[in-house]
């Protein structure tokens, strides 16, 4: 069977990519625009669990302005524990000098104005699982790359993934299946999407990883 070729972003749209604060490495991201331009084609928003400064948003916003959906973007914007002052990916850039806590909503919101796709994406200012439990509607893909706790992944993939259309993808950042190359949380919301049942794996991109929803199967419910 012949192979679909990959959904690349436009010149200007990778450039504001790699242009904005973040974590995200261009192969992974490459993936997670491909991944988001299928998805969008269910004709149902994309949705991101994890803002931070909008790097990876910035890609769902693209590939949602493509197929005429929206990019939602959930994060409280008060930084993981990991990107708190002491901690190894703190940016004091991103440290609101009134309040005296990080505040990434600003810069979010200047990435998103640089890349010229404000009006594809509604930013949900709050909790992973505050929002989920008010957010009824089907989703053509939810990205989890918010907290790496298990407390927090385990929140996001129970929240949200329910709420993956059939078809529908959910992508999992900073799956490492062995310890040493990193945090475990997000490898065991990985695994538990599988031995559901409900998701098969698309693809492997660094420690990024593509599943598929599909109809249960009846075997292992
Ligand atoms: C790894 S960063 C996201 C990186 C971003 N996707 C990128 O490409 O640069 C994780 C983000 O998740 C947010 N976060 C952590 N736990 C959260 C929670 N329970 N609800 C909402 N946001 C959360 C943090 O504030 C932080 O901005």
């Amino acid at each position: 069977m012949e192979q679909q070729a990959a959904a690349v972003p436009a010149a200007p749209v990778l450039a504001a990519f790699e242009n904005a604060k973040g974590f995200m490495p261009v192969d992974e991201g490459l993936a997670l625009y491909d991944a988001a331009v299928r998805a969008a084609g269910l004709g149902l928003p994309l949705l991101e669990v994890g803002t931070y400064c909008g790097r990876s948003t910035v890609l769902l916003a693209d590939a949602a302005r493509r197929a005429g959906v929206l990019a939602l973007t959930v994060d409280h914007h008060r930084g993981s524990e990991e990107q708190q002052p002491g901690w190894e990916y703190h940016d004091p850039e991103v440290v609101d000098p009134v309040v005296g806590r990080m505040d990434t909503l600003p810069t979010f919101r200047r990435t998103l104005h640089a890349a010229g796709l404000e009006e594809h994406v509604v930013a949900l200012v709050g909790r992973s699982p505050q929002v989920a439990a008010v957010w009824q509607g089907p989703l053509g893909l939810v990205f989890v790359d918010g907290g790496h706790t298990d407390e927090h992944a385990s929140g996001d993939y129970e929240g949200w993934a329910p709420k993956v259309a059939d078809g529908g993808l959910l992508v999992i950042h900073d799956v490492f299946p062995d310890p040493a190359d990193g945090g475990q949380a997000p490898y065991r919301i990985f695994l538990r999407a599988l031995e559901s049942g409900l998701f098969t794996e698309v693809s492997v991109t660094g420690s990024l990883r593509v599943l598929r929803k599909s109809a249960p199967d009846a075997g292992r419910r």
